[in-house]
């Protein structure tokens, strides 16, 4: 069975971002929110640290500009780094104003703790203790919850996008909605839209260990990238230096807020080690401290390495750190006492569909906010805390923008989902079998340190794989799982294929064969076109 249903925006994804656009938009448009989850799943509900904001009167705009340029190793959008900082202080009153409740300084009533983070020359972290984001995305989804004209479908996967040149022939390329699989009832929906957003989050999950929740799949990049959209910069993927290491801990990241509160990194023999890899220590970027950790764990043969925070006071820990203190202890470590084991897992995808300042896609009529989107500012390193910042301004941005289009309609008859060429689908375990290969591959292949060698062979497996992603696709009745997997796959492509592009090493990028960078030209953003001329000149 197929339904068609009409909105004035359909937004894919209930994060930050598409509920900051949803609740922005929600006075002036009938909006849909879908997810494929439960509505506040997703990365932004296990973001800890918290956003970056220049609230101190010593802090300054061009400290934080100068800051976040000096992460992205020369990459970033001067442009898009001003404009995001810039509007950082009005998107946090406007958070302040929803209901989030950010912790207190016990100064005054009126000022906030800042915490520091790795990169930033100043405190400027504003935060809910070390649950900022399920405090954002709480609040924001119970606003969204209780506006009249904003419909949430929780459990609803965005499995292609519609648009006028692929579903009705035109030249013209223009986004039309997407088709949607209802899980719990097993529908495919048709919902049209003038203005489709994607804010579906990143792709973490593309690697065997992640820090990332089980939604961060990388649809909207794959999406994006198969209706048209050229995509930015995909080879620069964050590792989080520290995430928890036990065998029980799924996913468990311990918040660089540590190290901003003087959490120091540690071998098994109580030796630290980061003062000999930069100046700045356990405070250096995160691309350099999660290749410092790869490189102790690979030299000593270690599974691990150690942050330890016990030296401050227990009741300072536990204040701070609540829910890292109750995780860990439930692990049977208590961080008042003895140091966390961690390992460095994949965080953040700093490219994406690339965007404009008003996230606009190369697709008219369709929009791009949040980590799925590539706008400039993390250039080849995303500096602490930026993210959550950037889904905010960038959420502002786009609705001022989609505001000024409105009313908008859209006439032409969309064709139905079609699925009565295929069968039910054969066992699941095809599908899991390959998510393994495909994860593990990318983790032992294309992970902190690379090499032309095995980039080379990791594409040469995924090549393998998408064929017969692909088959399976093409015969058989779609299922969640399937549709993630063949999103995973084209997102590890732009992974593979960006990394092959980048001859240095730059950032997050390191590659051994090209191990510095290269400065003898302005370093250039890599783009992988859209993946509707690739099929073409395939077919
Ligand atoms: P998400 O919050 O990931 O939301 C994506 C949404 O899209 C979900 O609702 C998901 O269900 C939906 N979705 C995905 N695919 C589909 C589909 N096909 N169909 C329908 N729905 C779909 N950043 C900071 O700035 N500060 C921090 O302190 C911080 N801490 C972090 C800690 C952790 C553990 C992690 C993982 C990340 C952290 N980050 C932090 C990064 C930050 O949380 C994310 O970049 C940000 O929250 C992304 O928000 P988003 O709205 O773009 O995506
Ligand atoms: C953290 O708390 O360490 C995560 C911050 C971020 O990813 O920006």
């Amino acid at each position: 069975m197929t339904t068609t249903h009409h909105y004035d925006i359909l937004i894919i994804g209930s994060g930050t971002a598409g509920l900051t656009l949803a609740l922005h938009m929600a006075n002036d448009a009938r909006v849909a929110v879908i997810s494929k989850g439960q509505l506040e799943e997703g990365a932004s509900l296990y973001a800890q640290g918290g956003i970056s904001v220049v609230l101190d009167k010593t802090d300054s705009i061009q400290s934080h500009i100068d800051d976040t340029l000096k992460a992205g190793a020369g990459l970033c959008n001067e442009k898009t780094v001003r404009f995001t900082v810039e509007h950082a202080r009005e998107n946090i009153e406007w958070l302040i104003d929803q209901g989030v409740s950010f912790t207190r300084d016990g100064i005054t009533s009126e000022t906030y703790h800042l915490t520091q983070e790795g990169g930033h020359s100043h405190r400027r972290i504003i935060h809910s203790a070390d649950a900022t984001g399920r405090e954002v995305e709480t609040t924001l989804l119970d606003k969204a919850k209780h506006h009249p004209n904003i419909e949430l479908l929780p459990f609803h996967i965005g499995i292609d996008l519609i648009t006028s040149r692929k579903h009705l022939g035109q030249d013209e390329n223009r986004a039309l909605g997407c088709y949607v699989l209802d899980i719990k009832n097993n529908e495919t929906k048709t919902l049209i839209a003038p203005i489709t957003v994607l804010a579906t989050g990143g792709a973490g999950k593309v690697y065997l260990y992640t820090s990332n929740p089980d939604v961060s799949t990388g649809d909207g990049i794959a999406m994006g990238w198969r209706a048209g959209c050229r995509i930015a910069n995909m080879e620069f993927i964050q590792f989080h230096p520290t995430c928890l290491f036990h065998p029980q801990a799924k996913s468990f990241l311990i918040s660089e807020a540590l190290r901003g509160e003087g959490a120091r990194l540690i071998l098994a023999n109580g030796e630290r080690f980061m003062d000999r890899f930069h100046p700045q220590g356990e405070l250096a970027p995160r691309d350099v401290v999660a290749r410092a950790i790869d490189h102790e764990m690979k030299r000593l043969g270690h599974d691990c390495v150690y942050l330890d925070i016990s030296h401050k006071p227990a009741t300072f820990i536990k204040e701070h750190f609540p829910t890292i203190y109750k995780r860990c202890l439930s692990f049977g470590i208590d961080i008042t006492k003895q140091a966390i084991p961690v390992v460095p897992a994949a965080h953040y995808t700093c490219g994406g569909i690339k965007t404009d300042l008003k996230g606009r896609t190369d697709i008219p009529g369709l929009y791009a906010i949040g980590e799925t989107a590539h706008t400039g500012l993390h250039g080849a390193n995303r500096m602490a805390s930026n993210s959550i910042l950037e889904c905010l301004v960038f959420a502002k941005s786009a609705a001022d923008d989609i505001k000024e289009q409105l009313p908008l309609t859209i006439s032409a008859i969309v064709p139905h989902w079609d699925d009565s060429q295929v069968r039910p689908a054969k066992e699941a375990v095809a599908i899991s079998h390959n998510w393994d290969e495909l994860r593990r591959c990318m983790w032992n292949y294309v992970g902190i340190v690379r090499k032309t060698d095995r980039l080379y062979r990791a594409k040469q497996r995924l090549s393998l794989l998408q064929a017969e992603i692909r088959e399976y696709y093409a015969q058989h009745h779609i299922s969640p799982d399937l549709l993630e997997l063949r999103n995973l796959a084209d997102v590890a492509e732009l992974i593979i294929r960006s990394a092959l592009k980048r001859k240095e090493s730059r950032g997050l990028h390191y590659i051994l064969d090209y191990p510095n960078t290269d400065e003898s030209k302005p370093p250039t953003e890599t783009i992988i076109q859209a993946k509707v001329a690739d099929h073409e000149a395939l077919l």
